[in-house]
C-alpha cells in the first residue's frame, strides 16, 4: 500500500506561499517550482536503497555507499509538470524522462492525452510523476495509469499543491502508489479549481495569461 505523505518543511512552506501569492511574477514562479521540486525530490529519495563499494581516496582506501536500487526515470505531466524536471534532473543526473501531455477539457474537467514517450527500458525503472498540482486527480490517475501499460511496478506521484478529491482518486485508482505533496488545501471549486491553490500553474510557469 502506498502513503501519503505531506512535507512540512519550513523551506518549502515558505516557498509555497510565495508561489501562493497572485503578485509573484512569472520569473520568480518558474523559479521556485524548481525550488520546491528540488526540496521534494531530496524528500522522495530519502529511502531509495544504498550498496557499499571500495574505492580509494587520495589518502586511503575507503567502503562507501552509491545508490543501489532500480534505474530512475522521471515523467513530467506537461505542460505544468516540466516546470520541476530540471532540478530533480540535476540531483539525478542518470534518470531518464518521459513526458505525458494531458490538457484538461475546460467543460468536463477530464483529462484528454495528446501526447506520450517513454524511455525504452520505462518498466525496470523507478518512476516519479510530477505535476504542481492534483485537482480532480484525473490527470494523475489517468497518467499513471498509462505509464503502467508499459509494465512499470514502481512509481512515485509529486505534487506541490493537492485538493483532498485528488488525493482521494489517486489513492482509490493507485493504491500502491506513494504521493507526495507540500500542502493539502481545502476543496475545489465549480471550476475544479484548487481553493485557495495557486491559480493556473502552466499559465504562471509559462506566461500564457
Ligand atoms: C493542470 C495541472 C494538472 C491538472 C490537474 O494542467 O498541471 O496536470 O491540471 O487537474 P486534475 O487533477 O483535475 O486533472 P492543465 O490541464 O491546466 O494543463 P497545462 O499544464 O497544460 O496548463
Ligand atoms: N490546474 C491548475 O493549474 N490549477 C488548479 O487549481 C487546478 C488544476
Amino acid at each position: 500500500m502506498g502513503s501519503l505523505h505531506v512535507l512540512e518543511h519550513p523551506l518549502i512552506q515558505h516557498k509555497v506561499s510565495i508561489l501562493r501569492d497572485k503578485n509573484t511574477g512569472v520569473k520568480e514562479f518558474r523559479e521556485i517550482v524548481g525550488e520546491i521540486a528540488a526540496l521534494m525530490c531530496y524528500e522522495a529519495t530519502r529511502n531509495l536503497p544504498t550498496k557499499e563499494i571500495e574505492i580509494e581516496t587520495p589518502i586511503a582506501p575507503a567502503r562507501v555507499k552509491v545508490l543501489a536500487g532500480k534505474k530512475m526515470a522521471i515523467v513530467p505531466i506537461l505542460r505544468a509538470g516540466l516546470g520541476m524536471v530540471d532540478t530533480m534532473i540535476a540531483l539525478i543526473p542518470s534518470a531518464k524522462i518521459g513526458h505525458i501531455g494531458l490538457y484538461r477539457d475546460p467543460q468536463t474537467h477530464e483529462p484528454v492525452k495528446y501526447y506520450c514517450k517513454m524511455p525504452p527500458d520505462i518498466s525496470e525503472r523507478q518512476v516519479f510523476v510530477v505535476d504542481p498540482m492534483l485537482a480532480t486527480g484525473g490527470s494523475a490517475s489517468d497518467a499513471i495509469s498509462f505509464i503502467k501499460e508499459y509494465g512499470c511496478k514502481s512509481i512515485t506521484l509529486m505534487d506541490i499543491i493537492a485538493a483532498p478529491e485528488g488525493i482521494e482518486r489517486v489513492r482509490h485508482d493507485h493504491p500502491d502508489v506513494d504521493i507526495f505533496v507540500a500542502a493539502v488545501d481545502e476543496k475545489l471549486n465549480e471550476h475544479a479549481y484548487i481553493v485557495p491553490g495557486l491559480g493556473d500553474a502552466g499559465d504562471r510557469i509559462f506566461g500564457t495569461k
